[in-house]
């Protein structure tokens, strides 16, 4: 059991926000005492004279961010004989006869040794070893944070609202029991140190402080950040405090931990999961199911390869033609206000958002309209056969590096993209799997000997100026492209400069090519195909061929992947990972499975990073209570409407440790 040492720890932090009379003289005291109601007087009537955003955020601002009928299943009441105590860190299921009370299975395991958080966090975490019930209308919010992270804040509090609704489980035949209250008001606090912080970057501080302690008659919930990035985090940790407990005062009842405190910063700054909408297309409800089950895990760049040789969803507005010729129904697009509402989607959730046309190759279908306007072929190889001569999957396609007008389109494309995701920090242009064999074949040279590396690294050098000028002149931090055969020397040191270009590793974990570009000084972002491709596993799709990267990747493999290991020169030049998502055999039908929990215990890699062999330092990594953890962080994404594949016979988790 943890020990419950709350009542020591947060009073640094009670003497910060409440500046506590303590031990004061009499008079000084009454004087205090005075100056402190004038001061109420005055806040009160600060607080009530703001036109549009009060202090106090009603619940009424309640936006239900997914519903899931599902998960909210009435259940029928039947004579259940089991209970579950903790023994020695473990829940064991035992009968109700034996013991004489009835305890879950999800009380048991929040109060029994595990913090039960996902991803675990990284700084002091003190959990209480009680719980006690409350009510959602007991629920106000308050921050302190002014426009612009008080919008976004305010939003953060009725996501968190909508998260604990999505909790309850309503019995069957006993909707109207009494909620039980073992408190009178659950009150959340939000400080933030920068209310003006509101944009992403590699920089911003993630951190926060969480302490959730009873004061007197209501239970306090306090977020401290430096922005409102570490802010939501805080509120999403501190949801993860609360759970529904179904053998609670008859009906089922709300439970919080009693008393918390987390300190907590993520490992790296960049954690991305790669999804492709161009091999299937996903609907944009899809992708924001995507961004709620990131936002559960604390991921934070959703890196969108928006295009490739197969179709072109994205309607840009500078470049229309693309989608009209490219994508694959009219109503499979991505039109630009539904692009910038899915970037503001993901911001509320402390996720920003990349888009990649991926160029030279992977393009082809939505490429074409170059002769019909008068600029002369765009593309060449567009699904030539037989594919496998110039491209890795049908259908083929490569950009034509000679016509200059391709650079123009480029540049449009980039501004288009720059403004529609704000996003100008990092960039990526793709650089995937480019085959010289078509270039080789199907351009007009004039010099049939020239290096096809030179031609492929001029295409990048004049892509990477053309990023540069649609960002108004100015280079974006980070240029990504991925790792190739370019980005080995001599033309990694040739055409891609170290100080301006972020390389994402994709090769296989034993490759030499993430030790090359990290000793030859490159920032790089580890994709590793072995571990964090979660599209591999599922067969062919062809009928000629194997499978494209059999086999599937449990998440154990995700979860272990640690390719960095600890080394301080990766630690430098790895600025984080990113799982991909490629979509050749999934679609919205699928999507969730394939990616829950599986991109969970990516997260959880990349924000905790806990060493494969050493957990709170001294200790042993406990697998028991990481699969514990993850099978609590499962449902709770299943409880938030996101379709998770099952880890293993629900037995093992009733009776933990008994499977491992
Ligand atoms: C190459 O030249 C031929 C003949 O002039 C022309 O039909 C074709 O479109 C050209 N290909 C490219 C990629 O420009
Ligand atoms: C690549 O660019 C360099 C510098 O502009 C030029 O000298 C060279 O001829 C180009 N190579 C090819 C193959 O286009
Ligand atoms: C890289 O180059 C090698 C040797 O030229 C070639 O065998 C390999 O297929 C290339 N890799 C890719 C991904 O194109
Ligand atoms: C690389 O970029 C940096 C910063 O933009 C610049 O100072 C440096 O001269 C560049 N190096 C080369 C070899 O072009």
């Amino acid at each position: 059991m943890l020990p419950a040492l709350l009542r020591r720890l947060p009073r640094r932090h009670r003497a910060s926000f409440f500046r506590r009379r303590m031990g004061a003289p009499g008079d000084l005291r009454r004087f205090l005492a005075i100056i402190m109601m004038i001061g109420c007087v005055f806040l009160l009537y600060m607080f009530w004279a703001q036109p549009t955003s009060p202090t106090s955020v009603p619940l009424q601002t309640f936006v239900p961010v997914v519903t899931s009928k599902d998960s909210n299943t009435h259940y029928a009441k039947i004579d259940f004989r089991w209970t579950w105590t903790c023994e020695n860190k473990r829940c064991v299921r035992k009968e109700s006869t034996e013991t004489g009370v009835h305890v879950s299975l999800t009380t048991c395991s929040m109060l029994c040794g595990s913090s039960m958080l996902w991803p675990q966090p990284t700084g002091p975490t003190t959990l209480g070893s009680h719980s006690v019930s409350f009510d959602r209308e007991q629920l106000t919010f308050e921050t302190t944070a002014t426009e612009p992270a008080r919008s976004y804040i305010q939003y953060s509090f009725a996501m968190f609202n909508s998260n604990v609704a999505n909790l309850i489980q309503l019995q069957k035949n006993e909707p109207s029991a009494t909620p039980q209250r073992d408190f009178n008001k659950f009150i959340v606090k939000v400080f933030v140190e920068h209310s003006d912080i509101v944009k992403l970057t590699l920089s911003t501080d993630e951190s926060y402080k969480l302490i959730l302690r009873m004061e007197g008659e209501n239970m306090i919930g306090t977020v401290t950040a430096n922005n409102f990035f570490g802010a939501r985090h805080g509120l999403e940790t501190l949801s993860q405090l609360i759970w529904w407990d179904e053998f609670a005062s008859g009906a089922g009842s709300l439970k919080i931990v009693k008393g918390a405190s987390v300190q907590d910063a993520p490992k790296f700054a960049y954690r991305g999961l790669m999804i492709d909408t161009a091999r299937n297309f996903l609907p944009v409800e899809s992708l924001k199911r995507v961004l709620v089950g990131m936002a559960a895990n604390k991921l934070n760049v959703f890196h969108w390869h928006v295009s490739d040789s197969q179709s072109f969803p994205l309607v840009l507005p500078s470049v229309p033609q693309l989608a009209k010729y490219g994508s694959y129904s009219p109503d499979m697009v991505y039109t630009a206000s539904e692009v910038k509402d899915l970037v503001e989607y993901a911001r509320l959730r402390g996720i920003r958002v990349v888009i990649e046309v991926d160029v030279p190759a992977h393009v082809g279908n939505g490429w074409t309209w170059g002769p019909a306007e008068g600029l002369g072929e765009l593309v060449m190889c567009v699904n030539v056969q037989p594919w496998s001569l110039y491209c890795g999957e049908p259908p083929c396609g490569q950009i034509n590096p000679d016509n200059p007008h391709v650079y123009d389109v480029l540049e449009k494309i980039y501004r288009d993209i720059i403004e529609l995701t704000g996003e100008s920090e990092i960039f990526h242009i793709g650089g995937d799997e480019v085959n010289l064999e078509c270039w080789q074949q199907f351009r007009n040279r004039t010099n049939p000997y020239v290096d096809l590396f030179d031609v492929w690294g001029n295409f990048t050098v004049e892509a990477l100026k053309r990023v540069t000028k649609a960002n108004g002149g100015k280079r974006p931090k980070h240029v990504m492209i991925w790792s190739s055969n370019l980005t080995k020397r001599p033309y990694l040191t040739k055409f891609l400069n170290k100080t301006e270009v972020l390389i994402q590793a994709w090769g296989g974990s034993d490759w030499t090519e993430t030790p090359e570009l990290v000793s030859s000084g490159y920032n790089v972002i580890i994709s590793h195909v072995d571990a964090w491709y979660l599209d591999c596993g599922y067969g062919r799709w062809r009928e000629n061929g194997g499978a494209a990267c059999d086999p599937y990747r449990p998440w154990q493999t995700v979860y272990m992947h640690r390719p960095w290991n600890g080394d301080p020169v990766y630690r430098k030049s790895v600025l984080g990972a990113e799982a991909c998502l490629w979509t050749e055999q999934a679609d919205h039908v699928s999507l969730d499975t394939r990616l829950w929990p599986r991109a969970a215990a990516f997260a959880e890699r990349v924000w905790s990073d806990v060493g494969t062999k050493s957990i709170y330092k001294q200790e042993q990594l406990s697998i028991e209570d990481v699969y514990a953890r993850i099978q609590m962080q499962r449902e709770r994404m299943i409880k938030r409407g996101l379709k998770n594949e099952a880890l293993w016979p629900q037995w093992c988790s009733q009776n933990p440790g008994m499977c491992l």
